[in-house]
């Protein structure tokens, strides 16, 4: 399934880059037209019953009590018509479809994206007013919902009306709208919001990754541990004499500094670092794994019968690096490129369905035929 464009109207990407992204938010009505939920409720209820894939339910009493239940769901019957939303996390790695959702934002490379939560809300549904700390697209689904977003103001302040329930006060709203389906919602990070179901409605909300400087120096510091790769000692063959033993020198901390930067400047290893990083999906993935280890007489034979698609599991999470080496990363593993295979790494990172004929073409190359059947052994693609 494909989605029909996104109709910016007097936007582009480029001026919603230069004036919205990170800085203010924004409804565009009708951004997609026609559009119809890429899964139905009853299969997203069914997503919130299985143990791997993370959902909870948010519901309200008419006394504003909160409550949070965390699934696996077994039975939804308790929560009644209306006052909660069920919230499934990324619904892209089991929905092929909703992964279809994340093709208009190419604009922002896809490391940057992290997973397409689904929500299913019951009349007068929410989470309540709140912050995130990441982006968010937000396309409305089927129904309608309220939805209000103000600007970042440090005095409102943080509620707890549950412990797994983070709120904001009351907030004055720059934007006050009911949305309807196929309209978009774009919420920067620490934007006060807030979406009141109307009656039941499903949201898709596209959202970003942003690493944490503390993220990524404790996972360099891994990579460096993993790899025993930081083990080279500190040397000063050029010391003079100190007249302040106590003191730890600006030359000193400038030296100790450039010997940790050393390591920082090694492109290669960076990029096998950020790689793998920023393509380490969060939630469970659909891997599939082939039974029996796939080598190249066995593809020779798969390639045999001309109907067969190769497929990239839903949700996968791509890239590939090129400064220093051409490196495909897939889910955090790294697949080393030669020049001749980058068209094939290319497809692959792109995630299009590959024809026989297509893989035909590319195997006559045995590197590319080894790319092919590791990337099958390893489950990120599987032949349908
Ligand atoms: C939703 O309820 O669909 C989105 C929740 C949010 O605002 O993050
Ligand atoms: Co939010």
């Amino acid at each position: 399934m494909t989605i029909a464009a996104l109709n910016w109207g007097e936007l582009s990407p480029e001026k919603f880059l230069a004036e919205y992204w990170q800085k203010k938010p924004l409804l565009i009505k009708q951004a997609f037209k026609n559009f119809k939920d890429t899964i139905p409720a009853d299969e997203l209820a069914g997503l919130a019953m299985e143990a791997e894939i993370e959902s909870r339910i948010v519901s309200v009493d008419n006394k504003g009590n909160w409550q949070v239940d965390h699934g696996p769901f077994e039975d939804f019957s308790q929560y009644g018509e209306e006052n909660w939303t069920l919230l499934v996390q990324a619904v892209n790695n089991w929905s092929r479809p909703t992964n279809s959702l994340l093709q208009p934002f190419a604009f922002i490379p896809r490391w940057r994206i992290d997973d397409v939560m689904v929500s299913f809300s019951t009349p007068n549904g929410g989470v309540g007013a709140h912050l995130d700390q990441y982006d968010v697209f937000i396309i409305q689904g089927s129904g309608k919902r309220r939805w209000q977003v103000g600007a970042p103001n440090k005095a409102l302040s943080t509620l707890l009306p549950h412990p797994d329930l983070k709120q904001v006060s009351a907030f004055e709203p720059l934007i006050d709208e009911i949305t309807e389906a196929g309209d978009l919602l774009y919420i920067p990070p620490n934007h006060p919001h807030n979406g009141v179901s109307i009656e039941n409605s499903v949201n898709f909300s596209i959202g970003f990754q942003a690493p944490s400087s503390q993220e990524l120096w404790s996972s360099f510091a891994d990579k460096l541990i993993d790899n025993n790769l930081g083990e080279l000692r500190f040397s000063d063959t050029a010391r003079k004499v100190t007249d302040s033993s106590t003191l730890i020198s600006k030359a000193d901390q400038q030296q100790l500094k450039a010997f940790m930067l050393e390591q920082l400047e090694d492109t290669a290893l960076f990029e096998q670092f950020i790689g793998q990083y920023l393509t380490q999906s969060h939630h469970a993935l659909e891997l599939l794994m082939p039974v029996n280890e796939i080598d190249a007489d066995k593809l020779a034979d798969i390639l045999s019968e001309p109907e067969i698609l190769f497929m990239p599991v839903s949700g996968l999470k791509a890239a590939i690096t090129s400064e220093a080496e051409i490196t495909l990363f897939l889910n955090g593993d790294s697949f080393p490129i030669d020049k001749q295979s980058l068209p094939l790494a290319e497809l692959l990172a792109e995630q299009s369905p590959l024809t026989t004929n297509q893989v035909k073409s590319f195997n006559s190359c045995l590197k590319n035929t080894q790319l092919l059947t590791s990337v099958l052994n390893k489950g990120y693609w599987y032949i349908e």
